[in-house]
């Protein structure tokens, strides 16, 4: 899962240096397919329940699962939320991130700033012996502290032989409650962060979940897997410090 994780983390990178003003997400799209190939793993998303690309790519007010197209061509000034997963040698790993698209507003810089900060509040809970309720609360507690809302209807979530397993885990919820976190397990954690309200609705075209209010959200995920020495970000991009287990600390 550590050699599919990095791939991830490597292609979205990839990717988040080709957001620019003029790009489609379908070109996105195009980039992440061929790259994840490239590294000899599998799309885990493209006809995943009919979903029919590798990449989610959610702009603006929406919130996650958007569908890439030629005719969806960024803007100066907006967000993407990217999300990819791929599948290596029948071990899953799942992450995404928020970039601006150029220049962009303060305000907007804040939310996925605090997105952003959210799941890193997560992390510092793995360890063993925590519990899921203190991964959602920690995300809840960050983000409503400063404004902003946790959307409900989509939650974070075990992974390993297949893309979603059990546990659930919210991006609200108590402290305290919940599974008992122990060593081996693995979590995608992925707080879905809105400017206003947190309700989201899925468009016509099955998948693209947005704000019903229109305020914009952003989202991040990481894989993460439960060691004695803590959490260990699976997915960790270039720059970012991938916990205290990792024994992969990127300069
Ligand atoms: N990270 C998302 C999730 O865990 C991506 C799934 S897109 C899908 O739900 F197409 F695979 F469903
Ligand atoms: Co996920």
């Amino acid at each position: 899962m550590r050699e599919g994780g990095l791939i991830v983390g490597q292609v979205l990178h990839i990717l988040s240096r080709a957001v620019t003003p003029g790009v489609s997400t379908a070109e996105l799209d195009r980039i992440a397919e061929a790259e994840i190939r490239h590294r000899g793993a599998k799309p885990a998303f493209l006809n995943y329940r009919g979903y029919p690309a590798t990449l989610c790519s959610s702009v603006n007010s929406e919130v996650v699962h958007g569908i890439p197209r030629k005719d969806k061509v960024l803007r100066e000034g907006d967000i993407i939320s990217l999300d990819l997963g791929c599948v290596l040698r029948g071990y899953y790993a799942d992450a995404a991130i928020t970039v601006p698209v150029g220049n962009i507003s303060e305000r907007s810089r804040d939310l996925v700033e605090v997105a952003r900060a959210s799941l890193a509040r997560a992390v510092e809970q793995m360890w063993p012996g925590k519990r899921i309720g203190d991964i959602s609360n920690a995300v809840q507690k960050f983000v409503e502290d400063r404004g902003y809302s946790v959307v409900r209807e989509f939650v974070g979530h075990g992974i390993g032989r297949a893309l979603h397993e059990a546990p659930a885990v919210p991006n609200y919820g108590k402290a305290g409650s919940g599974m008992r976190l122990s060593v081996g397990m693995v979590l995608a954690v992925e707080p879905m962060v809105t400017m206003r309200k947190p309700e989201v609705r899925v468009l016509a075209d099955g998948w693209t979940a947005v704000t019903v209010d229109g305020s914009w959200a952003a989202h991040f995920e990481h894989t993460i897997a439960i060691t004695e020495g803590g959490p260990q970000i699976l997915t960790a991009y270039s720059g970012e410090d991938p916990g205290p287990a990792s024994g992969q600390r990127s300069s």
